[in-house]
């Protein structure tokens, strides 16, 4: 692939938006490739993913605006399309994904982060949808998501405005959960998701979408979800041993990994 690299880590899988030179701007080359490197994730062997951008500056600063400038009105709509395919493939993909936004995530880099699980941080960070200054709206899922991560006011305020807010703010509303040091964010990415991974498979599965699926929902209907998902984890080898091992009272016995079974 051109830009999009993708290396396995044990059970993690990093994903790089790799297109230095625009600041890992997302054209249309860079969000078929997204689609096609979630086609070859293992989900026998991945159990997390994590989302990055390439070099110290930027994660990714936006949609292409070039790509972008001369389309029609029915090109917009599709190139909204092509983004919001693949950043709610991410949103929905089996496995959990942590973005390691490591510089500007601006326009199309804040909502690929935010179709993200979890979001954290360099220190570096700048957050914003910028689209009103480019005369259009945020077009890969910023209106609905911004929203119901930091709350309908701050989201509208971050988004008439277009102004762009530094990692401690996005920490302070919510937009991150954490923030670190340029050089150590790679790591504390790697060290959660490989927390993440030592979890049973199949719960951590279920857990996400129960979350996602219930925010959908009414609280009623969510409930229900969560039980159907709650109940598909009994009788798996992973909840048995899970189980059993909690209940035996031997105090040397050492546990051994989950199975995805
Ligand atoms: N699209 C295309 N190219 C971009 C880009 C983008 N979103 N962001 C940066 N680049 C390119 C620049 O054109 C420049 O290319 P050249 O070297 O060929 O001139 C290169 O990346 C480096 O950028 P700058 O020289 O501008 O770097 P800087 O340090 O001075 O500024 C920045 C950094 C503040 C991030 C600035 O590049 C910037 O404002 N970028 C645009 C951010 C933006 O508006 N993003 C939203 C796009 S719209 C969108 O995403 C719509 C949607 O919701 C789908």
């Amino acid at each position: 692939m051109e830009f999009v690299l993708y290396e396995v880590k044990g059970q993690i899988g990093i994903i790089t938006i790799s297109r230095e030179k625009a600041l890992n701007a997302l054209n249309s080359t860079v969000l078929e490739e997204l689609d096609k490197t979630l086609d070859n994730v293992d989900l026998q062997e991945i159990r997390c993913l994590i989302l990055t951008g390439a070099g110290q500056k930027s994660f990714v600063a936006g949609a292409d605006i070039g790509e972008m400038s001369t389309l029609t009105k029915a090109e917009g709509e599709a190139f909204g399309k092509k983004g919001n395919d693949v950043f709610r493939r991410i949103e929905t993909f089996p496995i959990p994904v942590i973005a390691a936004v490591n510089g500007f995530a601006l326009g199309g880099g804040c909502e690929i982060s935010m179709s993200c699980d979890i979001r954290i941080c360099s220190e570096n960070a700048v957050f914003g949808q910028p689209e009103t200054g480019l005369g259009i709206t945020p077009g890969f899922g910023g209106t609905q998501r911004l929203a119901r991560i930091v709350g309908p006011g701050m989201a509208k305020q971050m988004i008439y405005t277009a102004r762009n807010i530094k990692a401690d703010e996005a920490l302070r509303i919510g937009l991150v959960n954490a923030v670190y040091p340029q050089e150590e964010l790679m790591a504390a990415a790697e060290k959660m998701a490989a927390v993440i991974a030592k979890n049973a498979p199949i719960a951590v599965r279920n857990c996400k979408k129960a979350i996602n699926d219930g925010l959908e929902a009414g609280m009623d209907e969510a409930l229900v979800i969560e039980e159907k998902l709650f109940g598909d984890c009994f009788e798996t080898e992973d909840q048995k041993y899970g189980m059993a091992f909690f209940l035996d009272k031997n105090k040397e016995k050492v546990k051994e990994p989950f199975k995805n079974v």
